[in-house]
């Protein structure tokens, strides 16, 4: 301790070497602080996806490097409840070489390229459901372990929810064009019933002729004005 206290007491003199001093600490530890984050593994800003069996879903995941990498190694697991499962793994050498993936699964598929390590996993089953983790390890920083977790949902039907709004607009649709059919079905059966009962009446009443007929008629059109209210 003491003599640290001596050695700050020194650059009170030349008052622009300590400031150069400090500042030049300042941005080292910035950079240390930035650089802890050295090594970053992303799944982007949504971590999960809702897909349907038998579809084929990309599992997306980017790494980005302050100090840039060397014999990065990345795997993609499954968690199988609590145990890992590996999908596959491999090593990038060097920024911007391709690496060779070695995969352990027969529906994984790398698509990755630079620092997207995407994979494809193709016809998904209800299996699939769970959590899968992209994991990659920078032996520029110790070794330090990082990952991510996405999440994938296999589900029977997309859009559950939509179905059943749908299904419910459908049927109010579908309930009104019945009620309309049912109540102009009415309507006919009643007008009919009454120009029966009219046409019967006429037969009573009157001897049909030419000029009896639009005499008629006329008592017809006056029956169905008096007719439409009541229906
Ligand atoms: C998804 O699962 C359902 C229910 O098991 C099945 O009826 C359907 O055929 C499956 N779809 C596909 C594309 O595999
Ligand atoms: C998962 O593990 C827990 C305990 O470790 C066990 O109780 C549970 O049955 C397991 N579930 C499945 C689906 O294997
Ligand atoms: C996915 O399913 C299709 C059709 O069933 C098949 O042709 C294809 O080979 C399958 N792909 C994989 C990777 O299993
Ligand atoms: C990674 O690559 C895949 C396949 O080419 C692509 O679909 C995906 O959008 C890419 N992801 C990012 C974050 O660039
Ligand atoms: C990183 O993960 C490996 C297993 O994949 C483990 O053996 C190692 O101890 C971990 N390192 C750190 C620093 O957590």
């Amino acid at each position: 301790m003491e003599p640290r206290r001596s050695g700050g007491a020194v650059p009170r003199g030349p008052a622009r070497s300590s400031d150069a001093v400090y500042a030049g600490v300042t941005v080292v530890l910035l950079f240390a602080v930035w650089c802890a984050q050295a090594l970053e593994v992303s799944v982007g800003k949504v971590p999960h996806i809702e897909a349907m069996n038998g579809s084929t879903v990309l599992l997306p995941c980017t790494y980005s490097s302050c100090f840039g990498i060397k014999n990065l190694y990345f795997s993609w697991s499954y968690n199988d409840n609590g145990t890992m499962v590996k999908l596959c793994q491999a090593v990038i050498p060097a920024e911007g070489v391709d690496p060779n993936v070695k995969l352990y699964h027969d529906r994984v598929g790398f698509v990755g390229k630079g620092h997207n390590i995407s994979i494809l996993l193709y016809n998904i089953t209800f299996e699939d459901d769970g959590e899968y983790i992209c994991f990659a390890r920078n032996p520029k920083e110790k070794n330090r372990n990082h990952s991510a977790i996405y999440r994938l949902y296999v589900v029977d039907e997309l859009k559950v929810v939509d179905k059943t709004l749908t299904t419910i607009i459908m049927s109010v649709v579908g309930g009104l064009i019945g009620l309309i059919v049912f109540v102009m079905i009415l309507k006919a059966l009643i007008l009919f019933a009454l120009r029966k009962m009219r046409e019967k009446n006429k037969e009573c009443l009157v001897s049909s002729s030419g000029n009896d007929n639009t005499e008629n008629g006329l008592t017809g059109s006056k029956a169905d004005n008096k007719a439409t209210p009541k229906a």
